[in-house]
């Protein structure tokens, strides 16, 4: 069988400031369990990274701390390098998008296009700034996303809905420069035509099975109508536009940052002595891509780059696009800027690598958000990772030092418990096979830890400390199972925590480089001496963990209502499920005669039909609620409102007189609980 060949990308983080644990739940940790598990198959993976130092959240960043650019980049690419490093983040190559490599590569990019006569050349108003005296491009204009009305949309981009925005799109647009309200002035921009390009890449994605949320975003966006994209700037930093009539102009960052794969590749390529060993990985059809990526970066790796290494004529496209949703800390949102997070630099200075990992993958946002709370981190840690896994472990050697001299003992007439616990390893290893090479990170954390669970319930079970004055044969066969297991548990958990199954195998006798067959290659040779055990994972105390939930909630400022909380003033999960909320679609809507204010809307939920009694005729006229998806809470007792039943009550908010129902981010199906 010849070796698969798979290039794995993360996104590149921008420069602009350290990574916290919602970066590395998304984009980092999942590709890197994926990476170690396919070099453990075997598999020729190239694994390609890089810092984004383009764009305006870099200038942003410049900007406010009246430094240059270059300076921003310089510092926290160094920074970002190293607590990956420190993570176990395990890239072939970590490059920067300022180099030389990336510029000529991005500039071909754009030649390459602009030469086949696909891009369009065309005037168009962006955002200016008449206080400062220039555009304001992207993200340095901030407002209101007119799709799903949050404020804090960008210029570009919506966070929340994903929605791709143009110049004028933003309601109440403000300019993050000066604060003035931004007008807009005519400038010449190059154009993709992606409308153009939207049939063949239709016919390529259809192709693949994606995961649900990378199909949703894509579908919808193509069915709004891709249009033409301006894929330059009226910026300075940046790649420059490789022409010589498109002066002050530099490559749109989305344009330039996956190209970023590609130099990363190269620069990989040159330090390893065969500059044109990058090709393999991008022009031959028999490399499989995979990028990992957070969920706001969806449209740019599945519609706006597949379309780009098309048009390139020898690239390939990508073939998996895992894409993860969000990481909330302790209930609440990530934000940098109220410096709600946890920074991976902070934890890497109180913990090891390890217990984070596998914290992290444990809870990955893989299909939901997910949450990290401060004390799930520790019971992980103490009672999962050192009770369960480090006692397995450590129990086993230190009893073979103790009873049998350091050295593996041999099977002799394994019985049906012996071999249904190795037949156990087999399955576990199979099932793991699978949980790894199809991204499910969580579950495969899950299979890990009920494989530990089941060799220490063995242990338990073959009572050894009974079976060595009894029948020693006995004994020695249980702790050479045991060995057995340890070791496959090294093998098999090593993409999760490496740091931790590098210590286990030192302490078998593995040789380092073990590969994912070793998980089941039968018993140690009887006489294998194993090392003195060593203690794999410190229990974490409470009065650490303590301080942690304290510094978060004193760093992000006004944390008061979430310190009631804690301790007891708020409500309870419990409490908060008492209120059934649920999806559901309006199926009819008339006016309520004599009430003004009153429509009877019915609802369709799962196949049944209610009737509310809701106080939005201001806001809604009857014919627009027909089809819209909202949230119902629908547990509460009927009432008679004018004379009609109303069963059940419409979520929505209210600001000044006017009412705005709330729905979902995606279409779902109706009577889905919200939670
Ligand atoms: N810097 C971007 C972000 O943090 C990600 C860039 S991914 C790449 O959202 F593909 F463009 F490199
Ligand atoms: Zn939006």
């Amino acid at each position: 069988m010849t070796r698969k060949r798979i290039l794995v990308t993360s996104a590149l983080p921008y420069a602009n400031g350290p990574l916290h644990l919602g970066h590395i739940a998304g984009a980092y940790l999942p590709a890197d369990i994926f990476v170690r598990y396919a070099r453990l198959q075997g598999d020729d993976v190239l694994y390609i990274c890089g810092s984004d130092e383009h764009g305006v959240p870099i200038t942003v960043t410049a900007d406010r701390e009246g430094i240059s650019p270059q300076d921003v980049v310089d510092r926290y690419h160094a920074m970002n390098k190293e607590a990956f490093s420190r993570l176990g983040i395990s890239f072939d190559n970590y490059s920067r998008t300022t180099l030389p490599v990336h510029h000529e590569t991005a500039a071909e990019f754009f030649t390459t296009l602009n030469d086949k006569g696909l891009l369009i050349i065309r005037e168009s108003e962006q955002y200016y700034s008449e206080a400062s005296g220039r555009f304001l491009p992207d993200r340095y204009v901030e407002g209101t996303c007119p799709h799903c009305r949050r404020e804090g949309a960008r210029g570009d981009q919506c966070d929340h809905c994903g929605k791709w925005l143009a110049p004028g799109d933003l309601v109440d647009p403000v300019s993050k420069i000066d604060g003035s309200v931004p007008t807009l002035k005519k400038t010449k921009h190059w154009y993709l035509p992606m409308g153009a390009l939207a049939d063949e890449w239709k016919t390529w994605f259809d192709g693949i099975e994606w995961p649900e949320n990378v199909r949703n975003y894509c579908l919808g966006w193509y069915n709004e109508g891709l249009g033409d994209r301006p894929i330059t700037r009226d910026l300075h930093w940046g790649v420059k536009v490789p022409l010589p009539e498109a002066e002050g102009k530099v490559l749109y960052v989305w344009f330039d940052a996956p190209i970023g794969y590609v130099s990363s590749t190269k620069e990989w390529a040159e330090k390893s002595g065969d500059p044109d060993k990058w090709k393999e990985y991008w022009c031959d059809p028999a490399t499989q891509m995979v990028h990992f990526i957070g969920k706001d970066n969806i449209v740019f790796h599945a519609i706006l780059f597949p379309m780009m290494l098309k048009q390139m004529d020898t690239y390939i496209r990508p073939s998996a696009i895992p894409a993860n949703e969000y990481l909330t800390i302790e209930g609440r949102k990530i934000s940098t800027s109220q410096n709600y997070a946890i920074w991976l630099k902070d934890y890497l200075e109180l913990f090891p690598a390890d217990p984070l990992r596998y914290s992290l993958a444990a809870n990955a946002p893989e299909s939901k958000d997910t949450d990290f709370s401060w004390k799930q981190f520790q019971s992980r840690n103490n009672d999962e990772l050192a009770d369960i896994l480090g006692n397995f472990i450590n129990r086993t050697i230190t009893f073979i030092h103790k009873y049998f001299d350091g050295r593996v003992p041999p099977v002799t007439d394994p019985d049906a418990d012996d071999e249904a616990m190795l037949a156990r390893v087999r399955e576990s290893k199979e099932e793991m096979n699978e949980l790894y090479r199809t991204f499910a990170v969580r579950r495969a954390v899950k299979a890990y830890m009920d494989l530990c669970r089941a060799a220490n319930k063995y242990f338990n079970d073959k009572e050894p400390w009974k079976t060595r004055k009894s029948d020693p044969a006995v004994c020695g066969t249980t702790l050479a199972v045991c060995v057995a297991v340890a070791r496959a548990l090294a093998v098999l958990g090593s993409p999760i925590i490496p740091a931790s199954c590098r210590k286990i195998a030192e302490t078998l006798g593995m040789k380092p480089d073990f590969i994912w067959d070793d998980a089941d290659s039968g018993a140690l040779p009887a006489g294998s001496p194993v090392k003195t055990p060593e203690i794999l994972f410190q229990k974490i105390e409470d009065d650490v963990i303590d301080r942690e939930i304290e510094k978060l909630q004193t760093l992000a400022g006004g944390g008061s209502a979430r310190k009631e909380a804690s301790q007891g003033a708020g409500i309870s999960i419990d409490d908060f499920r008492t209120i059934e909320m649920r999806t559901a679609r309006v199926i009819e809507a008339q006016a309520v005669e004599g009430a003004d204010k009153l429509l009877s809307v019915t609802v369709d939920i799962a196949g049944t039909a209610r009737q509310i009694i809701a106080g939005i005729a201001r806001s809604y006229a009857p014919a627009d609620l027909i089809g819209k998806q909202v949230i119902v809470v629908t547990n509460l007792k009927p009432v008679k409102i004018r004379g009609h039943e109303s069963n059940g009550m419409l979520l929505a908010v209210k600001s000044g007189e006017s009412y705005s129902l709330l729905t979902t981010d995606s279409n779902t199906e109706t009577g889905i609980r919200v939670e």
